[in-house]
């Protein structure tokens, strides 16, 4: 169920689309149902924004139902009566598993585990429950006497619990199996007749007792799985732990991280054994790490793959970008997108890259824009060299073949190319191309004026006199 608009977030977003661990909060529901059902066994439920959440999932292969107008839970299973119960021949389903799109933390493990119970109690309905210290606004369950697995009477929503119902500490999750069958058999006998006017899937318990089919409850002992986000507290909460459960992740396979509360590291990230990331560091989107690396402290790095043996220095901002084994990227380098910096290469303080290839072993220590450049092997770039790519209308490309040196202070003024193993003297303004071996010189000859410092200081001593 993912239609609802989540208007106590107070956002422009829908809910199911706010990030946890740098992933919409759907996308980790849908995955862990993927690990449990083919994809193509999985009905999500649009509503609010359809298209937009449509759009962000559409990767992962499941199926869409739109719930056009968002009449409580209840009605979001009515809305997905054809797709799940299929046509008059029969039932497409014997059993349907209801997810709830906004509690991000629920794993495979455990939707198995209630999909299990649910088969082996014979149960026409079960729901996941948990016992949470602060049941405040949670559904709380109605069971038939004390006994753990007592039969469930009802579920009761915060706002229509008694005074002595809401100190029930038995939640409902908002995760649910349900007898396909009668699931859409019994489904109609919802009614509206509640605070909020909403179809209640949570109704479901009642109806069942009522007509004589048993309804269960398993309660989980990870109650932080079924926590759902409906406020932006509690997504905080969500995302830290969802962080910092992927830094234990990736303690264990060999990664060694300092400080964790300190480093934004998202869900899809992976990083090598033994390579070590320092405090405040954010590892972003969809960025691969080798082994071996270090990354070091306030380096932000965003989609891109970074290969064995690579020092990242502090400061470092690089975006969908790659970096071969070995290389020596910072403090302070600012890589943009299609930035693919070769082994062994060196990108140094304070140069900005973007839409540039670097060969292996190259060098650009310091000061330097290199932006459309296509640089071969062993070459080195001078301090403050600078690739004029932009003309006012047109991306012009400079290309630089191996082994050549450009001295510091220079501006390429592209489209050119530099030849093989060519020189370029410091601080030229380079316009045309330089053929191989060759040495371009492009700046004014120096001159001398012997003695003219001190004759102007003479001047003025006498001036003063
Ligand atoms: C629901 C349960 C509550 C439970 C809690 C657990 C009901 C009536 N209450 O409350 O017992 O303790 O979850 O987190 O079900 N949605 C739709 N269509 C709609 C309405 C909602 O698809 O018409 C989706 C929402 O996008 C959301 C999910 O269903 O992903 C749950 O809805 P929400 O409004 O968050 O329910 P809660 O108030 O949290
Ligand atoms: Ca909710």
């Amino acid at each position: 169920m993912a239609a609802g608009k989540g208007t106590r977030l107070k956002s422009k977003h829908p809910k199911v689309l706010h990030e946890i661990g740098g992933k919409p909060i759907l996308s980790h529901v849908i995955a862990a149902a993927k690990k449990v059902v083919p994809a193509s066994d999985i009905f999500v439920i649009i509503g609010h924004e359809a298209d937009r959440v449509r759009e962000a999932v559409a990767g992962a292969g499941v199926n869409f139902v739109v719930q056009a107008e968002q009449r409580g839970t209840g009605h979001a299973l009515m809305v997905a009566r054809e797709a799940l119960s299929g046509n008059q021949q029969g039932n497409k389903y014997d059993q349907v598993i209801v997810l709830s799109g906004d509690a991000p933390l629920i794993t495979a493990e455990t939707i198995k585990v209630l999909s299990g119970f649910h088969s082996a109690q014979k149960a026409t309905m079960t729901l996941l429950s948990a016992d949470l210290d602060n049941p405040f606004g949670y559904g709380r369950v109605i069971r038939k006497g004390k006994a753990t697995n007592a039969e469930v009477l009802a579920i009761v929503e915060e706002k229509s619990a008694t005074t002595q119902q809401t100190k029930i500490r038995e939640i409902n999750s908002g995760f649910y199996a349900f007898d396909a069958a009668a699931l859409y058999d019994n489904i109609d006998k919802l009614s509206t007749a509640n605070p909020h006017g909403e179809y209640y899937l949570t109704d479901m318990a009642g109806v069942f007792h009522r007509a004589r089919k048993k309804v269960a409850a398993i309660k989980t002992h990870n109650a932080s799985e079924i926590l759902g986000s409906n406020t932006r507290a509690e997504m905080m909460v969500l995302d830290a732990q969802v962080r910092l459960a992927k830094c234990r992740a990736l303690l264990d396979q060999g990664v060694t991280v300092f400080y964790p509360h300190t480093c934004v590291i998202d869900s899809d990230v992976e990083v090598g054994a033994d390579t070590i990331i320092e405090p405040f560091v954010q590892l972003l989107g969809s960025t691969k790490i080798g082994a071996d690396c270090r990354i070091r402290s306030y380096s932000v790095i965003e989609n891109s793959s970074i290969a064995d043996g690579v020092i990242v220095r502090p400061g470092t901002i690089m975006e969908d970008s790659r970096v071969g084994a070995g290389a020596v990227i910072g403090p302070y380098s600012h890589l943009r997108p299609g930035s693919d910096v070769g082994e062994g290469a060196h990108v140094g303080n304070f140069v900005e890259t973007k839409k540039m290839k670097l060969g292996k072993g190259s060098k650009a220590n310091h000061l330097s824009y290199l932006g459309d450049a296509e640089i071969g092997e062993g070459v080195n770039i001078g301090a403050g060299t600078i690739t004029c790519n932009y003309d006012g209308v047109n991306k012009n490309k400079t290309v630089m073949e191996d082994g050549v040196f450009i001295g510091s202070d220079s501006t390429l003024v592209a489209p050119i190319r530099i030849g093989r193993g060519a020189y370029v003297a410091a601080a030229s303004c380079i316009t045309e191309d330089v053929p191989a071996d060759a040495l371009a010189l492009g700046r004014a000859r120096q001159s001398i004026k012997e003695g003219w410092a001190k004759e102007k200081r003479e001047a003025r001593k006498e001036k003063r006199s």
